[in-house]
């Protein structure tokens, strides 16, 4: 399977600092065919970057979305927008989101059975406090939001979901989870995946690790069976560093 390593601005860059981001990551992923690229600036960047990255390998997501068509939703963006602005992914459910701004289960739910209809293809976000962990409750919080965000998606439709596990302790803060911690929550997310739709359907299936991912980690986090790629937030404000994730070599 190919990996995807994508990248999340978060609230960060403005129209032109995002053109000068791109512009430079074009130049330094030059030639890459082995991974997914993907990017996801803020809402306001997103036209304008669909054009630098044509004829590249990178590839755009929205950070969020909202699962109406249209209507009176004020500051809401829908799919559909997100493709017609070059969009071809939406991270959805991000730790942030089911905290600053109280997403549910439920949300999240509605939001992948959205995306999936209209053709973006979702990153589902899934992840444990901290409180959670030191519980014993790992494996446990993760399963049961994956399970809920995938209610009623289609064995026919899982291929075009990819799985983000990102513990909430390690976003943001420089505490990575070893490769070993990761690894161990990405196979229990990838036997989760089997039992619900069998190991045909869910081959081509990514699951990536989010949490202070850096040049310095990504190689050994990628020297693990179970995971696929990484959601990186920090180190992709940078070029230098989001390029050489890019092109990490498994030890
Ligand atoms: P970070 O963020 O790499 O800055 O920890 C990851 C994320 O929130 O997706």
């Amino acid at each position: 399977m190919t990996p995807l390593i994508a990248g999340n601005w978060k609230m960060n860059t403005t129209v032109h600092q995002g053109a000068e981001l791109v512009i430079r990551l074009r130049e330094l992923l030059k030639g890459i065919d082995t991974v997914d690229v993907v990017l996801a600036p803020p809402f306001t960047s997103i036209h304008h970057l669909s054009h630098l990255v044509a004829d590249s390998p990178i590839k755009l997501a929205g950070q969020n979305f909202f699962w109406e068509k249209s209507g009176a939703y004020t500051g809401e963006v829908s799919a559909e927008m997100l493709l017609s602005a070059g969009c071809q992914y939406v991270i959805i459910g991000h730790s942030e989101r089911r905290t600053h701004f109280k997403e549910s289960d439920e949300e999240v739910n509605r939001k992948t059975l959205a995306a999936l209809k209209s053709g973006l293809r979702p990153i589902i976000c899934v992840g444990e406090s901290l409180e959670e962990r030191e519980r014993g409750k790992t494996v446990k919080r993760v399963s049961s939001q994956l399970q809920n965000a995938l209610s009623g998606v289609a064995g026919s439709a899982i291929r075009e979901v990819t799985v983000a596990y990102e513990p909430v302790w390690a976003i943001g803060t420089g505490r990575n989870a070893t490769p070993e911690q990761a690894e161990e929550v990405h196979n229990s997310l990838r036997d989760l995946l089997y039992e619900m739709y069998g190991p045909d359907a869910v081959k081509d299936v990514r699951i990536i690790y989010g949490g202070s991912v850096k040049p310095d980690n990504i190689d050994s986090l990628m020297a693990q069976p179970n995971i696929d790629g990484a959601l990186v937030g920090g180190a992709s404000l940078k070029a230098e560093d989001f390029a050489r994730i890019v092109k990490f070599q498994p030890m």
